[in-house]
């Protein structure tokens, strides 16, 4: 699993310094520790994710994962994101208005082992999925394909259990390599893209997608209908 620190350094100095001219030490030092608990959600679901992925993979001859990336947002992210969206900058706003400070990326192989993830996840009893945008049912404007679930789950601190919300993007590895192309194109344009760009990414959106229904069809050929 690789995972990923907006922040690289990611220690408490570190975030003085990279905070040091919007907080006071002692909310910096609470901002760590409302960072923190995302991070225990982030490890809780990861752990789910890999017991999932071993268990099947001893029972079949493949994996319903390819990778899993894992980020939490680095305070400069957060701040950034909370002044666009007008969120106040308190803890209590922050909790209630950003639900993607804990994210984790699922990459699988077929479309199926995507549905797979999200019924076995969202099936576990100290699972509660509180959001489902599905853009592989419905696709966004520009192409873009994933699944979306926004999950909470609990964390055990010392003195109490609080339930954080994570937020885990599933898509294949077809839908990720478009994906991670079309957002480097779109940050070289500061978010204007070209028209023929565009639709050159519309229809490339089209094959990921065809890619996937060829793939699915060819190992259900090959394997029966009953590959799980
Ligand atoms: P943000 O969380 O602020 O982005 O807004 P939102 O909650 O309306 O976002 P949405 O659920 O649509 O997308 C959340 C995340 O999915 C983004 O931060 C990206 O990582 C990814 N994503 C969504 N749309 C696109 C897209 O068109 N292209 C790419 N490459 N990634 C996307
Ligand atoms: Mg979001």
């Amino acid at each position: 699993m690789t995972t990923v620190d907006d922040n690289p350094r990611n220690g408490l100095v570190d975030l003085v310094e990279a905070s040091a001219d919007d907080m006071t030490r002692e909310t910096v030092r609470e901002l760590a520790g409302f960072r923190m608990r995302y991070k225990f959600a982030m490890d809780e679901v990861s752990t789910k994710i890999a017991i999932l992925r071993e268990e099947f993979e001893h029972a079949h001859d493949h994996s319903p994962i390819e990778h899993v990336r894992t980020r939490l947002k680095s305070p400069d992210s957060l701040l950034a994101k909370a002044r666009k969206i007008g969120c106040p900058l308190t803890l209590e706003a922050l909790e209630q208005q950003i639900r993607d400070i804990a994210g984790i990326r699922v990459v699988c192989p077929f479309v199926s082992d995507v549905y797979w993830i999200m019924e076995m996840l969202g099936g576990q009893s100290d699972v509660d999925v509180v959001e489902v945008e599905d853009y592989i049912a419905d696709p966004k404007a520009n192409g873009y394909r994933s699944l979306h679930l926004i999950i909470k789950v609990p964390v055990y601190l010392s003195d109490r259990v609080v339930d954080v919300p994570v937020e885990l993007q599933i898509r294949t590895i077809a839908m990720d390599f478009w994906a991670s192309v079309e957002h480097s194109i779109y940050y070289k344009y500061d978010g204007t893209v070209p028209t023929t760009l565009r639709d050159e990414l519309g229809a490339a959106a089209r094959t990921a997608a065809d890619l996937d229904a060829t793939m699915a069809r060819l190992r259900s050929e090959v394997h029966g209908i009953s590959v799980r």
